[in-house]
């Protein structure tokens, strides 16, 4: 087995994984005994760890250049004192009314050019050099006053830095010298790359060029790319600015953000240029269990997958579960209930993926506010003594924490897969942008998923990347519809397969470049030699329309391709290309590269990756069959070895090891093992 060194804790105060959760003792600054109970029951539950003054702007400065710390000196050295570690934010992700009233150029403005009023969170012009100083001021005298605090351990710079963008004048100009830069002062290039000369959009002075708007230009895609490309760009840019601010003072102390949990993925930031920013990933993972439209076991791996990109992020250095609930939502459709076990198990396939801390949102369930009703170790009954840990979540997050305290040696262990799936942030705008053969249905990310549960069912580590990424330490790479292929990226996946490699790619990949020009020499264009196919044409399918290929079912998309070098594995059964080929493999050198010609909704995938696991000799977490909903993962480094297994199914379920191992959290030697609905075991 692949082993990796072990990263070391992301701080070095720290010595276990640790549990904790968002903490707003600003709500309750009145009710000192609300306050008392919170520490005692800390302590109960077994808790390490409080995110604090994520939203504490208006606490921290409640008018222009007034401060009041003193709550937060009060708080940070009792936290201190009890032994419960402080992760501490800057406050940038929800700004205080008076600045608004005073300066209201800090407010965002939409993509219909309508400046928001004051309200909501995420709501301020991430341009606006009045809002970029007060964050900085306010970060400078964070860390000046807390830097050194013995109870911070790192910083949790703004909150959920998510896509939308602004628009206002001042962002406007900003993406215009975005653009200069990226084109090199050359207007003509810019033409070209966002071919204007359709329907007379040239450009004569770049002061002609405004943001992406669906009441002027929003199908120029050239633009629309670059667009999003730049909202990165500018987040990113405030993001360090906060960076310097708090590293000029406390430079020893990790910084994080904690990324959204990709609800609007397509919509969303590029966070591999984030994350270079970043000592250490963290994220906040809500999943949807026990939904009408798609089981546990299919959420199961929709997180995994989300996971496994947070650690990829960093190369398989272990990442922060910042949020979770430990409950239900107030935001999904319907929240039901975490079954029991659900909240542990869940909490457990994070660590089980990588993370070395599970953080809720939030501690206690505030009383007002559009959020009273969202999951919490602590409800609403604070005057209820006798009953306010006397509670399902509260017991459950409890005996979850018993269990965390257990895996020690965890800390700084990884993940070492011998399989990547490609998802590319920059393909995933353009996906949705483009205007295609099929409008709907594109769903890249589920697409991307899919082909990876076939791995999730298998207990088959893999790690999630985008097309930049270093592939040879892979020995499978797969990147579904890769519509974009951006300079280079060919010539990597040819030299890739030509060592030895495997690579798979899918139907309405190697369509265009960077810029979303088509490519001229033929799809897929960069990857037609490794491939050895043409692309000449693609069918697309009615949702109820049902193709056949050997057995297998096509649904939606059917790419019409000629073999060159490539053999022909399997071939389309239905309709005018009956006959044709529909999966083909190209010996390339040392290596073979695959093009699945068309979409499936069967068990295609995991009959044909299962062929490509035993034929590349891909490494299971265990070497048994795993059943349905049953998945297995290894976190190791060169000392320690953990195997999680994980029943995200209602149902009990068995299996029978190989050989002996040793259950880690009831210290037996087990053999056969009988899975609980919902339930976990951690051997070693
Ligand atoms: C996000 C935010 C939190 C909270 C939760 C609710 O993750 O970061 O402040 O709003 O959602 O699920
Ligand atoms: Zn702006």
């Amino acid at each position: 087995m692949r082993r990796m060194k072990n990263f070391g804790p992301f701080s070095p105060r720290i010595h276990g994984i640790l549990h904790g959760a968002d903490y707003n003792p600003d709500q309750w600054l009145d009710r000192p005994d609300i306050l008392e109970q919170d520490i005692q029951l800390m302590h109960q539950s077994g808790m390490h760890v409080m995110s604090i003054g994520i939203f504490s702007w208006a606490k921290l400065e409640p008018a222009e250049g007034q401060y009041d710390f003193l709550w937060l000196d009060m708080i940070l050295d009792r936290l201190y004192a009890e032994g419960i570690s402080v992760i501490l934010a800057t406050p940038s992700a929800a700004l205080p009314a008076w600045m608004s009233q005073a300066y209201p150029e800090v407010l965002r403005m939409d993509e219909n050019r309508v400046r928001h009023l004051h309200g909501g969170r995420q709501n301020h012009c991430f341009t606006s050099p009045v809002y970029r100083e007060k964050v900085r001021t306010i970060d400078t005298l964070l860390a000046q006053r807390y830097g050194r605090h013995p109870a911070v351990i790192a910083w949790h710079v703004s909150n959920e830095f998510e896509g939308y963008g602004c628009h206002c004048p001042l962002c406007q100009e900003a993406f215009r010298s975005f653009l200069k830069a990226r084109y090199h002062d050359d207007l003509e290039a810019l033409n070209h790359a966002w071919w204007t000369s359709f329907w007379s959009h040239t450009y004569r002075d770049w002061s002609e060029i405004e943001s992406p708007s669906p009441i002027g230009e929003h199908e120029m895609h050239g633009l629309t790319l670059d667009w999003h490309r730049f909202v990165s760009a500018q987040t990113l840019d405030f993001l360090r600015e906060e960076c310097r601010a708090l590293r000029a003072v406390a430079l020893h102390l990790p910084l994080t953000t904690n990324f959204h949990d990709f609800v609007q993925l397509e919509r969303g930031l590029d966070y591999w240029k984030l994350a270079e920013e970043l000592d250490v990933i963290s994220w906040d993972d809500y999943p949807y269990w026990h939904a009408d439209k798609h089981s546990d076991a299919e959420e199961a791996a929709r997180r995994a997958f989300i996971h496994d990109m947070n650690r990829s992020f960093k190369q398989g250095k272990p990442f922060l579960l910042m949020e979770s609930s430990p409950s239900a939502t107030n935001w999904q459709p319907v929240a039901k209930l975490r079954r029991p076990g659900m909240h542990a198990l869940a909490s457990i396939q994070a660590v089980a993926h990588g993370a070395d801390t599970v953080q809720y949102f939030q501690w206690r369930k505030s009383l007002g506010g559009s959020e009273k009703f969202h999951g919490a170790v602590v409800d609403h009954n604070c005057d209820d003594p006798v009953h306010v840990a006397d509670t399902r979540v509260f017991r459950e997050v409890t005996a979850l924490g018993r269990d965390l305290d257990r895996l020690l040696d965890i800390v700084g262990t990884s993940v070492a897969p011998e399989v990547a799936i490609i998802y590319d942030w920059e393909n995933a705008w353009i996906l949705a942008d483009t205007q295609g053969p099929r409008q709907e249905g594109l769903d890249y990310f589920d697409t991307c998923v899919r082909h990876y549960k076939a791995f999730w069912d298998r207990g088959v580590a893999v790690g999630v990347i985008n097309a930049d990424q270093d592939l040879s330490r892979y020995k499978l790479v797969i990147a579904p519809m890769l519509y974009m292929v951006r300079p280079g990226f060919g010539a990597k996946i040819e030299a890739y397969v030509q060592a030895g490699g495997h690579f798979v790619t899918t139907y309405w990949s190697g369509i265009a470049d960077e810029t979303d020009l088509c490519f001229t020499t033929g799809r897929p264009g960069p990857l037609r030699r490794v491939l050895g196919i043409w692309s000449e044409e693609i069918d697309v399918l009615y949702d109820s329309d049902i193709h056949h290929v050997g057995g297998y079912e096509a649904r939606l998309f059917c790419d019409l391709i000629h073999t060159e070098s490539a053999e022909t594995v399997l071939t389309y059964d239905d309709d005018f290309y009956a006959g044709r080929p529909a999966l083909t493999c190209n010996r390339y050198g040392a290596g073979e590269a695959w093009y699945i010609a068309f979409r499936s909704y069967d068990t295609f995938l995991s009959d044909f990756y299962d062929a490509r696991i035993r034929a590349y000799g891909i490494e299971q977490a265990l070497d048994v069959d795993l059943p349905e909903g049953v998945t297995a993962t290894i976190r190791a480094d060169e000392e320690h070895c953990f195997c999680f297994l994980q029943n995200f199914t209602d149902r009990k379920q068995s299996l029978r090891l190989k050989a002996p191992m040793q259950d880690l959290l009831t210290g037996k030697q087990v053999q056969t093992l009988e899975m609980d609905p919902y339930s976990y075991h951690i051997l070693s």
